[in-house]
């Protein structure tokens, strides 16, 4: 940890728990890198003082934060003003603070656009299939959807698709159990269920049927390779490891708190990894 000035540019992640979080390591690591004077530490919230924390960490010169789990949407509520990605999303995961407002984004979906994009993965190359109706799954539908494409939803629990199908017009939905059927006619297939973490179940789904330009994309990176990207590669196909999604997300907001535009590399990618091997 550096010595900081008291012109220290500060940041951090507020969730409830936040102990997870890989997030304060991977700024931490750009901030080292880029030798700037400026913190991004971890700020454990509770829900019920979410609204008055923000207040007191913008009050405090804080430059913005991230948010994650369970604060999402009570972000998005609290925002003076939210750009597009928020709005599609219904919630913000990016918090900038100037001149006494709240601007609130997502970059959630960009992240996962621009970590398909690091893996030679077109977005716009054809029709996608999304598993899952939870957060993860709004912010990448909001992006497919935005490259004109189709997107399709599976998820077990069909009221949970048909909210984010409300929201979201264009986006077409399927029962869970037809998710397999839907598979020849995809492009690209992505995991945004909690299936296949450590301590979850696998997903279930046989790739045979796939077309061999599929690519898969998983928004679970703890293991790195889960089972589905395991299958994936068994089959040949291209598979986009979830860790990605996690670094590109954090660009924007690094970029406008730090002013440095931060990159997502090998030793990045290597140094946020290290901490996910069990043990
Ligand atoms: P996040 O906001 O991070 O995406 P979440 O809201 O808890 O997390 O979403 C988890 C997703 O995994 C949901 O789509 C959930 O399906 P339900 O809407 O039916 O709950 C899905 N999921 C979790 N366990 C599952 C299981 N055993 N089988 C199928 N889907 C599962």
């Amino acid at each position: 940890m550096p010595i900081l000035t008291g012109h220290a540019r500060l940041a951090g992640i507020i969730g409830w728990p936040v102990a997870h979080s890989r997030s304060p390591r991977l700024h931490g690591f750009w901030l080292e890198r880029h030798g700037i004077d400026g913190a991004y530490v971890p700020l454990a919230i509770r829900p019920e003082h979410f609204a008055t924390a923000v207040r007191g960490l913008m009050e405090a010169g804080f430059a913005g934060a991230n948010v994650t789990i369970p604060h999402k949407r009570a972000a998005f509520a609290l925002c003076d003003s939210v750009d597009p990605s928020a709005r599609h999303a219904g919630a913000v995961n990016t918090l900038m603070f100037r001149e006494g407002k709240i601007a609130g984004s997502n970059t959630d979906g960009w992240g996962f656009l621009a970590n398909l994009r690091a893996h030679g993965v077109d977005p716009a190359a054809g029709p996608a299939l999304i598993l899952g109706a939870g957060g993860a799954a709004r912010a990448v539908a909001a992006a497919l959807l935005e490259t004109g494409i189709p997107v399709t939803i599976a998820n077990r629990t069909p009221e949970h698709a048909d909210a984010l199908a409300h929201d979201l017009p264009s986006l077409r939905t399927i029962p869970w159990h037809r998710r397999g059927e839907a598979l020849p006619d995809q492009a690209l297939l992505v995991n945004a269920t909690s299936l296949g973490m450590q301590g979850h179940p696998p997903l279930e789904l046989d790739l045979a049927r796939a077309a061999p330009t599929l690519a898969v994309a998983d928004i679970v990176y703890v293991p790195l390779q889960t089972p589905l990207l395991a299958a994936a590669a068994a089959h040949g196909l291209r598979s986009v490891e979830g860790l990605g999604m996690l670094l590109y997300q954090a660009v924007p907001g690094f970029r406008v708190w730090f002013g440095v535009e931060p990159q997502v590399d090998e030793a990045l990618r290597r140094f946020v990894a290290a901490d996910l091997l069990p043990g």
